[in-house]
């Protein structure tokens, strides 16, 4: 089932086009992400993804409900975990979860599940500010998902993390794709987007270069990882 259905989506602020024509389609149960150089347009897919802003043009459907018309119904059905996420400070995890998890109608059932599902048991009674930022990226994750989202995106959730807790996020993501949902990922890291990805957009300056697999694009470059055929085809760029 398709989950995520983009066709020529433009975002334009004034003059300037920030989007110029984005296709692609995520199946159910997926991990896609979108991969490029900064200001290639990752964080305005998302943001028009999860209706925080409207498309100038173009057809965007998410399970089905069209943005912006149908947002909604969009918000009740996806989760996201902003680049930049903070807490509240001097809450605990716990009561961090809570409040949203209360915002959402949800109850202290569902607050103790999403803690067990993160593994956050030992951390609930910490102050958000004391965690480290492995697990405020997991905090993060959680009260994206107090809304039993379908879709989650994960806008850079590893980014700056130690070695250990990008693979514990990891963890979580495939996790969550296990359980069937639908994950939009971006990320610098092409190690990850390789491990991770059912499919990969290549974002460049609005435009999608390539939409295919990690495997596709190191075989379209002869390369052997993910990172190596992204750096070829970047090259190829300079060459035009
Ligand atoms: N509200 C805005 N007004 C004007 N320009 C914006 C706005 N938001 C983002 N941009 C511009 O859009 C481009 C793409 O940004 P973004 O989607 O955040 O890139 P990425 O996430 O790929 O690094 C950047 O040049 C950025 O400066
Ligand atoms: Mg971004």
């Amino acid at each position: 089932m398709i989950t995520i259905k983009v066709k020529d989506l433009w975002k334009s602020y004034g003059k300037k086009d920030i989007l110029k024509g984005i296709s692609f389609e995520v199946n159910e149960g997926e991990i896609f992400s979108l991969l490029g150089p900064n200001g290639a347009g990752k964080t305005t897919t998302v943001k028009v993804l999860s209706c925080m802003i409207s498309p100038s043009k173009g057809e965007v459907e998410v399970l089905g409900y069209k943005i912006p018309k149908e947002c909604s119904n969009v918000r009740k059905i996806v989760g996201i975990v902003p680049q930049e996420f903070q807490g509240f400070s001097d809450l605990t995890v716990r009561d961090n979860i809570a409040y949203f998890s209360k915002l959402y109608g949800g109850n202290e059932n569902q607050i103790d599940e999403i803690i067990e599902k993160l593994d956050l048991k030992n951390y609930e009674k910490v102050r958000y500010k004391n965690l480290s930022g492995g697990y405020k990226r997991r905090v993060a994750i959680a009260i994206a998902l107090v809304g039993n989202p379908k879709i989650i995106y994960l806008d850079e959730p590893t980014v700056g993390l130690d070695p250990k807790s990008r693979r514990n996020i990891w963890e979580i993501m495939k996790d969550l794709k296990n359980k069937n949902l639908t994950v939009l990922l971006t990320t610098h890291y092409l190690d990850e987007a390789q491990k991770l990805s059912d499919k990969i957009a290549i974002v460049y300056d609005g435009k999608i270069l390539r939409l295919t697999t990690p495997d596709g694009l190191m075989k379209e470059f002869e390369k052997s990882s993910l990172e190596e055929a992204y750096l070829a085809l970047l090259e190829t760029l300079g060459e035009q």
